[in-house]
């Protein structure tokens, strides 16, 4: 037999990932002779690993934080996915011909997820975060029409640099930042996306005033652990419908193995092998 194909998670620190069990699960059923593997590499080390990455017969990596700059010097795009060295987001990257391009896959992950509960077509959304998520987020919701997009971020520089190249793509979206996390004004959103990792850790305070939160509010946390995060708690209580990162994961995963493999990803093996490495 031939040796297996290598694919991976890039990153620092990857130990906490279910992707490993969702795509491992997924090469099994299709009889893809391949393994997923967790790449912790420190970014002092990043280089190194980035120089030798065509010798070590990888054929495909996801690659998160703090990895998901640096890595775009390493890679080729396809004409219809330039517009991610501009926004400087990827989260996947796939050998092919000699080289490795570059793919988002959770712009896709967090659309097909919202999109379960929730059209967000004329919708006014308030995000909170600029990070490498927001970008996927703004850019999803833009490509999904979504009226109103205002992002709050404590780092303004992130949030207009957001604002400003989601604008060069979607010219007609109607997308600004504000300073003050106040100034979102969340009583009046359709949709609340926190793409921080506040909320992560227990103590975590919110960030919002949630005595302004509408029950008509959806609020969408990305994270996934823990399950339901302080804000999703409240928001629950207030009566707002809401969803956790879970699903995105999911479907960021499956476009990745569909990339990949050049196969449709088997949803439901993904899907319960994730559910069941979340009881771990
Ligand atoms: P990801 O790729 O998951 O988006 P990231 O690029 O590190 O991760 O982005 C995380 C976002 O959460 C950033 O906007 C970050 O703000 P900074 O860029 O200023 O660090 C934001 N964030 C993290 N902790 C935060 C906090 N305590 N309050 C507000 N924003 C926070």
């Amino acid at each position: 037999m031939s040796s297996p194909k290598i694919y991976g998670l890039l990153g620092w620190p990857v130990s906490h990932s279910r992707s490993p069990a969702m795509q491992t699960a997924a090469f099994k059923a299709l009889n893809i002779n391949a393994e997923y593997r967790l790449f912790a590499i420190n970014p002092d080390d990043l280089d190194n690993f980035l120089k030798e990455i065509l010798q070590k017969n990888i054929s495909g990596l996801n690659i998160t934080v703090p990895h998901k700059e640096k890595v775009l010097e390493f890679v080729k795009f396809d004409e219809k996915n330039l517009f991610l060295k501009e926004i400087k987001a990827v989260n996947t990257i796939s050998y092919r011909d000699g080289s490795f391009y570059a793919y988002n896959t959770d712009i896709e992950g967090f659309s097909k997820s919202l999109k379960e509960n929730f059209d967000p077509l004329g919708k006014s959304v308030a995000v909170l975060g600029a990070g490498g998520a927001a970008k996927a987020v703004a850019f999803a919701l833009a490509q999904d029409k979504a009226n109103q997009i205002v992002i709050w971020a404590r780092d303004k520089n992130k949030s207009q640099g957001i604002v400003g190249i989601v604008k060069k793509f979607f010219p007609t979206t109607d997308i600004f930042c504000v300073d003050k996390i106040n100034d979102l004004n969340i009583e009046n959103k359709d949709l609340l996306v926190n793409t921080t990792s506040v909320g992560m850790k227990e103590t975590d305070d919110l960030l919002i005033d949630s005595s302004k939160l509408s029950s008509q509010t959806f609020v969408f946390d990305l994270i996934y652990n823990p399950v339901e995060t302080k804000l999703l708690q409240v928001a629950a209580k207030i009566g707002c419908k809401t969803s956790n990162g879970l699903m995105m994961l999911l479907y960021q995963g499956e476009a990745a193995f569909e990339i990949w493999t050049g196969q449709s990803a088997p949803h439901e093996v993904m899907k319960n092998a994730l559910l069941e490495a979340m009881k771990k």
